[in-house]
């Protein structure tokens, strides 16, 4: 009893020992850890690695590159035990039989991405798998058997291959385990397929296909999704048939969409971010459903305005950004309701000559405002004593001759000013209060020079660039 317990206990410490010196290839560091070994290989042949690490206890192993590979051709036999395996860059396009059924009765979180696999290959029962990542093999097929025996499969990536379709039904194994599923970067025109009702999946990234509708019977239904990413697709109208009212997350960016049909959003009022950028949308839909809407982006589409009330509703939202479009006139009725949270609005690179007086006084919580690159600015009608927080203003290439006194009275907290490109002949003193930090500025012709009063200049510079993301600051 007592020898058999010690055997044990040796057995379990050899289990979490590296090899020996020289079992392992060179190229290959083994560290020791409580969780078991932690493997790093590098053109190194695999069966060599498997047979060191034979009834090893192994808690990740990756393999990038690989100078030869079993061809499964004789049955191996390696009997280690690995969570966590990847093998990447071996020109694999078939997984020899057994192989993974023989380190795979542990095996939560595989990832085979960049080898030959252009058929789904037969990994066998790994009853456990949680993770399986096997995205830039230039998949092209898949069978309704495919995911028969990953019962317990919660992340699938696929992305990056040649798929067009689903077998019908094949996702169905999956239902109730699946919660994440990429298959970005593919050929998939239809989804129906995958579109099972009530099917559980929290997150599904359809990006960088050849969608051209989203009307699929089903697609609105499932219950559970909250991210959803169709951007870079060839859709042409934003329709629901359904409803998902989980739905946190919308990418609808680089479509050519021109119109969210009326009551979209009645069908999703979850949402809290939506993307909705480089399409050719005119009109901004009715967001009124959308009580939790943080963030939107409308880059780079035709809305020529941003209408009055518009965003009203949406007292959490924080960041609006609207650059490239067509807007020309901005009404003082666009933001009316003063409980709103708009920290940044970027209107950048439109064609804007009027902005009323007070358009912005509601925006009481508002830190970064984006104007630059449009017609015209009167910067007495942008700045207004509501604008307390305020501290970085781009007012670049907007045309502006001359700055006053009292331009910036209103923004007592402003720090970071681009007046960069503008015809500026004339500042009056006093136009800078000594609280601006950075000031960018360049003058239109150096004999106009203006003098500009107990200021360090940042080097003066002209950038075309937009304003980076709040992120970035200088
Ligand atoms: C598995 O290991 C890889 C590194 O090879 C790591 O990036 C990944 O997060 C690990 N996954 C899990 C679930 O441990
Ligand atoms: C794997 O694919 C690469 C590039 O697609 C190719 O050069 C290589 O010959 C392929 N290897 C095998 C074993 O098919
Ligand atoms: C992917 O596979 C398809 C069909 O087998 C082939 O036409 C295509 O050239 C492959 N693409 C790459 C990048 O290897
Ligand atoms: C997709 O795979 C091709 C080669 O197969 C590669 O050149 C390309 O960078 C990959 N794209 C992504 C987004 O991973
Ligand atoms: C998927 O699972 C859900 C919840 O378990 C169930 O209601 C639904 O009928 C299943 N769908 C299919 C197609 O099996
Ligand atoms: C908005 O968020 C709150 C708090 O997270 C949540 O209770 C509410 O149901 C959400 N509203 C909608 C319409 O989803
Ligand atoms: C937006 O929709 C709401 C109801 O969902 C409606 O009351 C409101 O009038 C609509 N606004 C516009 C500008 O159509
Ligand atoms: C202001 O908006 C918040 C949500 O951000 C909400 O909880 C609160 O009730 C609103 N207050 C008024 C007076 O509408
Ligand atoms: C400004 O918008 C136009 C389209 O309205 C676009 O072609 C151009 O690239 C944009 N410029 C910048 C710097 O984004
Ligand atoms: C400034 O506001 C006034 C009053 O709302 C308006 O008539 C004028 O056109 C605005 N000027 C500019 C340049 O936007
Ligand atoms: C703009 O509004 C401010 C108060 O908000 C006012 O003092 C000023 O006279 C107005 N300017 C014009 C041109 O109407
Ligand atoms: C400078 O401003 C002019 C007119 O506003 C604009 O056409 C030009 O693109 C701007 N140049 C740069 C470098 O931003």
């Amino acid at each position: 009893m007592r020898v058999g317990t010690l055997l044990l206990v040796i057995g379990v410490v050899f289990a979490y020992e590296c090899p020996k010196l020289n079992q392992l290839p060179d190229t290959c560091s083994c560290h020791e850890t409580v969780h078991g070994l932690v493997v790093d290989c590098q053109d190194a042949p695999i069966p060599t690695i498997f047979q060191a690490l034979k009834r090893k206890t192994v808690d990740i192993i990756r393999i990038v590159t690989c100078t030869e590979h079993s061809d499964g051709k004789k049955e191996t036999t390696f009997s280690m035990f690995v969570r966590n395996m990847t093998i990447q860059r071996c020109d694999f396009d078939r997984i020899p039989p057994n192989l993974l059924e023989d380190v795979g009765t542990r095996l939560r979180y595989l990832n085979i991405e960049r080898n030959n696999f252009t058929k789904f290959p037969h990994l066998g029962n790994l009853d456990i798998l949680d993770t399986l990542e096997i995205g830039n093999n230039n998949l092209t097929k898949l069978t309704p058997t495919t995911f028969a025996n990953l019962p317990r499969l919660k992340t699938l990536k696929m992305n990056n291959g040649s798929l067009t379709t689903f077998p019908t039904l094949a996702m169905k194994p999956l239902n109730g385990s699946l919660l994440i599923l990429d298959i970005s970067h593919n050929f998939f025109v239809d989804l129906s397929a995958i579109t099972l009702p009530r099917f559980q999946l929290q997150k599904l990234d359809v990006s960088y296909n050849l969608l051209t509708s989203v009307k699929i019977p089903g697609f609105w239904q499932m219950t559970s999704l909250q991210e959803l990413k169709l951007n870079n697709n060839k859709i042409t109208e934003a329709v629901t048939l359904h409803s998902i009212l989980t739905l946190k997350v919308l990418d609808l960016s680089g479509n050519q969409i021109s119109r969210i049909s009326h009551g979209f959003f009645n069908r999703a009022t979850a949402v809290e971010t939506l993307d909705v950028s480089s399409n050719t949308i005119v009109e901004i839909p009715n967001l009124t459903s959308l009580p939790n809407l943080t963030t939107i982006n409308l880059d780079n589409n035709k809305v020529d305005s941003l209408g009055e009330g518009t965003f009203d509703a949406n007292a959490k939202l924080s960041a609006i950004s609207c650059r490239s479009n067509r807007i020309s006139h901005i009404s003082a009725d666009t933001f009316t309701n003063a409980n709103n949270s708009i920290t940044v609005l970027f209107l950048n690179n439109n064609t804007i000559t009027t902005i009323e007086n007070g358009t912005f006084g509601m925006l009481h919580e508002l830190t970064e405002l984006g104007l630059s690159h449009n017609h015209q600015i009167e910067i007495s009608n942008v700045s207004h004593p509501g604008l307390k927080k305020v501290f970085r203003l781009d007012i670049g290439s907007t045309n502006l001759k001359t700055l006053r006194k009292n331009d910036f009275d209103g923004m007592v907290k402003l720090e970071w000013l681009d007046v960069r490109n503008n015809s500026i002949e004339r500042i009056e003193e006093g136009t800078f209060g000594e609280r601006m930090g950075t000031i960018l500025i360049s003058v239109a012709q150096k004999r106009h020079s203006p003098t500009i009063p107990n200021i360090p200049l940042s080097p003066t510079s002209t950038t075309t660039a937009l304003p980076p993301s709040t992120k970035q600051r200088p």
